[in-house]
């Protein structure tokens, strides 16, 4: 009989509760496939009414999460605590003393990924954080493991539940400070939804998909990043009069000048496109290589049991290599060249409030194509006095001098929204 390994958990919230209870419940299924006996030891957990339904259990509680990873009974690591710290000196600790690691924590691993991988034990299990990115969709495993030999060219993805689920939301009619409750109330938004809503979950992600995909070490800071704040019940009636969503949209792409990264909310084709029909807090990954060409995963991207099978994959992973005297895969990284947010080029979508005159329309276009944008589409928006433009692809740069030029013009034109926009093909 293989002897038993300890487990500590910290954080015993959505997730960790969920983890707590599979443990105990598939215990049988879950020694079968790690090679022996999990036992989950303790809980590092402060809330009173969490701790004693756990303590009930036989578990150990520790108030303090640094007592849980010094314990001597214990072989993994699991932290569910979120944000940047304590949790990053916890999993720091950890690794130092030849624990093996399991963590959901975007933030640390989007920000000291590259060294916590570093300082991994051998013989330790390892370090694995593949519920950092899409919960349940097993992406990073992927793209280390199933595209080695392709080179990945752009990613775009929606990478977060919760905006995706406050956007469609709005499209059913409910007002955002609501949505963003019922996002709580599911268990997908971060304990401080602003992490969500202005994109830093979304761009942590984002980080840890161009280092899995393109081998590139780049930190959440360089990715240009907007949230859906701004985004109000109008803008996604406008979009629902093109043919088109909105979505937050994460994207890496690779050219000769460098690496672009943003998140940014971006009018969606509604039909036939990969990132339009999610549903509620689903994620989808589009994948592009030169030789595989498209790959798309798609899945429950948040919630406590979407991500509790990402943990307990990890668990179990990181338990087989500690058996067997070794430690999980991790993808290569080097640092990589990363474009100025405004040296990116995408394509847009305008809504511009005119005077209502007939030569209106003529006049925008005329100022965006002096600015070096080129005009794809324009359309009344819906009401008499908003035109919908759609431009082709040119760099954040020039669309902004386009808009300096139209505001030149000392016509009554007002710029009330402005987003970035998918083409149809991805
Ligand atoms: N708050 C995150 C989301 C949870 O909404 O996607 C899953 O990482």
């Amino acid at each position: 009989m293989a002897t038993e390994l300890g487990i500590a958990l910290l954080g015993a919230g959505t997730v960790g509760a969920t983890v707590a209870r599979e443990l105990e419940v598939h215990a049988n299924r879950l020694a079968a496939r790690s090679g022996g006996p999990l036992v989950l030891r303790r809980v590092a957990e402060r809330e009173p009414g969490r701790a004693r339904e756990l303590a009930a259990r036989g578990v150990t509680i520790d108030a303090d999460a640094a007592a849980a990873v010094a314990a001597a009974d214990v072989d993994i690591v699991v932290e569910l605590l979120g944000g940047l710290e304590p949790a990053g000196t916890l999993l720091d600790t950890a690794l130092q003393r030849g624990l093996g690691v399991v963590t959901a924590n975007k933030a640390v691993i989007a920000t000291a990924g590259h060294r916590l991988v570093a300082a991994v034990r051998p013989a330790s299990g390892g370090l694995a954080f593949e519920a950092a990115v899409g919960a349940a969709i097993p992406v990073l495993a992927v793209l280390r493991d199933s595209l080695r030999g392709d080179e990945v060219r752009r990613i775009t993805a929606v990478i977060n539940g919760t905006t995706n689920h406050i956007l469609g939301r709005l499209e059913a009619g409910d007002d955002f400070d609501r949505a963003v409750a019922d996002a709580q109330e599911r268990g997908y938004a971060e304990a401080n939804p602003t992490s969500d809503l202005d994109g830093h979950d979304a761009a942590q992600k984002l980080c840890i998909l161009a280092w899995f995909a393109m081998g590139a070490e780049v930190r959440p800071e360089q990715v240009e990043r907007r949230g859906i704040r701004d985004i109000d019940p109008s803008d996604v009636a406008a979009a629902a009069r093109l043919g088109s969503v909105i979505r937050l949209v994460a994207r890496a792409e690779r050219s000769e000048a460098g690496l672009a990264l943003s998140v940014q909310p971006t009018l969606v084709p509604r039909s036939g496109h990969s990132l339009s029909d999610l549903e509620g807090a689903d994620n989808a990954i589009v994948v592009e290589s030169d030789l595989a060409g498209r790959v798309v995963l798609r899945g429950r991207g948040a919630g406590a049991e979407a991500a509790a099978s990402a943990v307990l994959s990890d668990i179990v992973a990181v338990a087989r290599a500690r058996r067997a005297g070794g430690e999980v895969p991790q993808a290569p990284a080097a640092p990589a060249l990363v474009l100025d947010g405004e040296a990116a080029e995408t394509a847009a979508w305008l809504r511009v409030r005119v005077d209502g005159s007939p030569d209106a329309s003529d006049l925008v276009a005329e100022a965006l194509t002096r600015g070096g944008v080129v005009v794809e589409q324009i359309s009344p928006g819906g009401s008499d006095d908003e035109l919908a433009v759609l431009t082709s692809p040119a760099t954040r740069a020039a669309l902004d001098r386009s808009l300096t030029a139209l505001e030149g013009l000392g016509l009554p034109v007002q710029v009330v929204q402005r987003l970035d926009r998918l083409g149809a093909t991805t």
